[in-house]
């Protein structure tokens, strides 16, 4: 059965001055966004008004990386999803590791992000992902459980998401900007799991939420990579700040 549409999607992460990312952005919508893949960039949030009004018409979407989980307060330096919402972004990124491991945020914190973002109208990007050491210990799939049950919104009968509104996307921690990639094997494995996962609580809903995968994807390693069942898309960090590797990749799926 076919999948749903791919998505590639660029996580700047903290790079890229107003001009560099307006240039950035425009490379990407001009290499031609082809009917077949949903693009979307995701810039610091300090650009994400600029950018989302550069691409406005393009079909390059634009997100945000992280939002608050309040609707508005005393949180300074924080921004909300309705924030996120009004400066013209679609999607915002939630749970990154980088934010997990780095910055202590919990499946608890994540699971309010993501509903602050389903309610100000965002698609959430939910990022999962094992520790080496936990893959070493052989709890990849369990860990992979685990922060899906303690991330996605709950609702009487089960998660209360949708493909409509929600991306999970799996990217192990020791694969982020280092260069290694697990094996096909062990991605298939991965997203085989997660899909399951997602089937107890929500049937063939969960058929239409995408399962991005994400670490150290580039040009080389793409078409591999998305060829995988149930990989429907990659989230990328390092390659999506050349607009030739991210269009690389794009093409590739
Ligand atoms: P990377 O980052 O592509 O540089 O490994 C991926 C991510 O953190 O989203």
């Amino acid at each position: 059965m076919a999948g749903p549409r791919k998505l590639i999607a660029g996580n700047w992460k903290m790079n890229m001055l107003r001009g560099e990312g307006l240039d950035l952005a425009r490379a990407v919508a001009d290499g031609g966004v082809n009917g077949d893949v949903d693009l979307l960039v995701c810039p610091p949030s300090i650009l994400v008004g600029a950018v989302a009004e550069a691409l406005t018409g393009t079909g390059v979407a634009v997100g945000a990386q992280d939002c608050h989980e309040a609707q508005s307060g005393a949180f300074t330096g924080d921004i909300s999803a309705a924030m996120v919402r009004d400066a013209g972004a679609s999607h915002v990124i939630l749970g990154h590791s980088e934010r997990r491991h780095g910055l202590g945020e919990t499946s608890e914190r994540v699971r309010a992000k993501v509903e602050a973002a389903h309610a100000a109208g965002l698609v959430a990007i939910m990022c999962i992902g094992e520790t080496e050491a936990e893959r070493d210990g052989g709890k990849t799939l369990d860990v992979l459980s685990q922060q899906i049950d303690g991330s996605l919104p709950m609702g009487e009968r089960g998660f209360a998401i949708s493909g409509d509104d929600t991306v999970i996307a799996y990217e192990p921690v020791w694969a982020i900007g280092t260069g290694r990639t697990p094996t096909l094997d062990e991605v298939l494995a991965a997203h085989a799991h997660i899909r399951a996962h997602l089937q107890e609580s929500l049937g063939n809903n969960a058929n239409s939420v995408r399962i991005l995968y994400g670490g150290s994807m580039k040009p080389e390693n793409a078409g591999d990579l998305l060829a995988i069942d149930n990989v429907d898309g990659g989230l990328i960090g390092g390659a999506s700040l050349k607009a030739e590797d991210f269009l690389a990749i794009a093409a590739a799926a």
